[in-house]
């Protein structure tokens, strides 16, 4: 998508350790501008696909979640990163192992929000090694949800998250994907 990869060069900042910076526009501060033009992206891209819920994650998976929400005229569900202690049988819970926190954490979404009659669409901000999407993608499983797609901001395409999602089969639709970043340079190539 041409508007978030020319705010990724005017905008991102890349920091050493391949880390993205997209604090002024994505993550922190929002750019609800670019979220709207975001949304009606992955609307076209979903045109066909029967979606009634979109699902993401605390934290900034939210902002974008419901700006493509008010699109797509569905309700929309954030996972929420839990202490493994307030776990009891009333939640889907699944276990992420955060590389770039270097810690493994639990989400939980309440079964009160995912059935078998719900047709999901996953938002995300940033796809790396997957692990966020792939904790998602163990609840709608275990809800008996339906998978429609995943819709993604930026995925770092030089990790194995987009690679290990497509090769199962999930319909994957990321806006920008940078192959590669040079921290000294501030030099980004993106895939097309
Ligand atoms: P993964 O889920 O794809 O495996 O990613 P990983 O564990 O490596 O990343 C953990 C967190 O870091 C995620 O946010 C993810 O969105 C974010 N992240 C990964 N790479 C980048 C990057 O290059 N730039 C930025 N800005 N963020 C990145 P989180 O900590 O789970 O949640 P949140 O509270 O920030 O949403
Ligand atoms: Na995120
Ligand atoms: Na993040």
């Amino acid at each position: 998508m041409e508007l978030l990869e020319q705010y990724i060069r005017e905008k991102g900042v890349v920091k050493k350790g391949n880390v993205l910076k997209v604090d002024s526009f994505l993550n922190h501060q929002m750019d609800v501008h670019l979220f709207s033009e975001m949304g009606r992206e992955w609307k076209r891209l979903f045109a066909d696909a029967p979606i009634n819920k979109i699902l993401t994650i605390e934290a900034s998976g939210i902002g974008i979640a419901c700006i493509a929400a008010q699109l797509f005229e569905v309700p929309v569900v954030f996972a929420k990163k839990a202490q493994s202690i307030n776990i009891d049988g009333e939640v889907y819970a699944s276990k992420v192992q955060s590389f770039t926190h270097k810690r493994v954490y639990d989400v939980i979404v309440s079964k009160k929000f995912l059935s078998p009659d719900d047709h999901i669409l996953v938002i995300d901000d940033f796809l790396a090694n997957g692990c966020a999407v792939n904790g998602l993608l163990d609840i709608i499983e275990a809800s008996g949800a339906t998978l429609e797609g995943v819709g993604i901001a930026v995925e770092k395409g030089f990790q194995e998250g987009g690679k290990l999602l497509r090769e199962r089969g999930v319909r994957l639709e990321s806006l920008a994907i940078v192959d590669a970043m040079d921290a000294k340079t501030g030099e980004l190539t993106f895939r097309h």
